[in-house]
């Protein structure tokens, strides 16, 4: 029972501290990018705007946007204070104990495993609108999953098993390929706000918050999954290299560019077409185009489809990443650990996150995805806060070279509003979730008892 307490000593994770630190402040700002912004804002958006907030779908941005800004000002403590993979599940691992740490990296894996499912089920939406400028079109029973009527999401499972043998053979080791990924994410976004901002028309922001308060609230809650990635700098400390300062400002960076970009993003996107139009699943797309700029609204489907990959790749890395860690700490089995000898990836995880991440993307409601993210990312956050303030307490000689302000008060605040955030989510996600830790727990208690043997 005791070792369910364990906790790590700071000097046995240092050790492990090894590999080539090759990431500076600026990679990591685009690798933060690179994994925020996709399917949230894409996606997403359209259809939160659509169904629960309209035009306030900026305030739901603004808020999740500023929960998530304090929780990323924690991350910036920690990873400074920690500069050790792992993340958030290597903080709780000091901070609280071996149990606790072991359910949050289960969150953490499912946070990315959901997030390449849900990024590449939304992929196909775009995908399609591309096709059309050459006249072709999928059947539309193998774009759409069983519950809508189709067989599969057949375009979504073969971007995720691509993207898989891509990470496999160490493509992830070219920050080339990401960078061009994120320069041209970055384009699409600027072009969209741009030349959206001439089909704006201000009628269509009245009534503004069309669901009241309560719709801002239900919102944020589902546009939490658009933040997703800037904490998945976090879990690549141990390649930066100078962590104390990098990590920090990687994080706040990318999160701070995002939400300027995504509250530019909503302001047009609503203005352009009455909010009801929107529930379609590539808004940005669709807006330009029935306002007439086709070729536009074809160049930013180009863009969404050559961006969105970024945040299947960075999610399948972010995923293998946590495997990695728990099983070098022996959580999981080793040949989670195992790296093919030449490549240096861990191919046997890559391949099994692929896998799995293609068959939930082919399969599974969107929206349910998300959801599942969310109500694990609101989870993974409050244990953020929480480890901030215990270790403060508890380890305070740790060198910090960034510190969050007002501790306790802020941290504990953030904790209230990701409680009040999860509350807001259906009770699906809840159940779902919920199922997800009983397993996490049998895993963790029978991989103790027996597999180690
Ligand atoms: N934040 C990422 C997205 O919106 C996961 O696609």
């Amino acid at each position: 029972m005791d070792n369910l307490f364990k906790k790590k000593e700071i000097s046995d994770l240092l050790t492990h501290t090894s590999g080539t630190k090759s990431l500076g402040s600026f990679d990591l700002t685009l690798m933060g990018i690179g994994t925020i912004i996709g399917t949230g804002i894409m996606v997403l958006t359209g259809i939160v705007a659509a169904k629960n907030a309209g035009p306030s779908i900026i305030f739901s941005f603004i808020l999740a946007g500023i929960i998530c800004g304090i929780v990323a000002l924690c991350y910036a403590e920690l990873g400074s204070a920690l500069p050790i993979s792992g993340s958030i599940y290597t903080y709780t691992y000091v901070s609280i104990g071996e149990f606790v740490a072991f359910l949050t990296g289960w969150c953490v894996l499912s946070i990315y495993l959901l997030s390449v499912a849900a990024v590449a089920n939304s992929w196909t939406s775009y995908f399609g609108n591309f096709l059309d400028l050459f006249n072709l079109s999928i059947p539309k029973n193998l774009t759409n999953i069983p519950g809508k009527g189709g067989i599969m999401n057949l375009p979504a499972i073969c971007v995720v098993l691509l993207i898989t043998w891509l990470v496999s053979r160490g493509t992830k080791e070219s920050k080339k390929v990401n960078n061009l990924m994120v320069l041209v994410k970055l384009c699409v976004i600027f072009l969209f706000i741009v030349v959206g901002s001439f089909y704006v028309k201000p009628s269509n922001w009245t009534p503004f918050f069309p669901f009241g308060i309560h719709g801002v609230i239900t919102g944020a809650a589902s546009v939490f999954f658009s933040f997703i990635g800037f904490d998945a700098i976090a879990t690549s400390a141990e390649e930066v290299k100078n962590p104390q300062r990098d990590l920090a400002f990687g994080i706040i960076a990318s999160l701070l560019i995002s939400t300027v970009l995504y509250i530019g993003v909503c302001l047009v996107m609503t203005g352009v077409v009455p909010f009801k139009e929107l529930n379609v699943p590539d808004a940005m797309a669709y807006v330009l185009k029935i306002s007439g700029a086709n070729l536009v609204s074809e160049i930013i489907s180009l863009g969404a489809i050559i961006g969105m990959l970024a945040v299947i790749l960075a999610c399948i890395y972010a995923s293998t990443r946590i495997l990695f860690v728990m099983s070098r700490d022996q959580l999981l089995p080793r040949k989670f650990s195992s790296v093919h000898a030449q490549s240096n990836v861990p191919t046997f995880s890559t391949y099994a996150v692929g896998t799995i991440g293609a068959i939930l993307a082919g399969f599974i409601d969107l929206k349910l995805l998300t959801n599942l993210v969310n109500i694990s990312a609101l989870l993974t956050f409050i244990m953020v806060t929480i480890s901030l303030m215990i270790l403060r307490k508890t380890k305070p000689e740790l060198k910090r070279s960034f510190k969050v302000p007002f501790v306790p008060i802020l941290p504990l605040i953030t904790l209230i509003c990701c409680i009040g955030l999860m509350i807001n989510l259906p009770l699906t996600t809840w159940i779902l979730f919920l199922v997800w830790l009983v397993l996490g727990m049998g895993v963790y208690l029978i991989y103790r008892k027996w597999g180690h043997s």
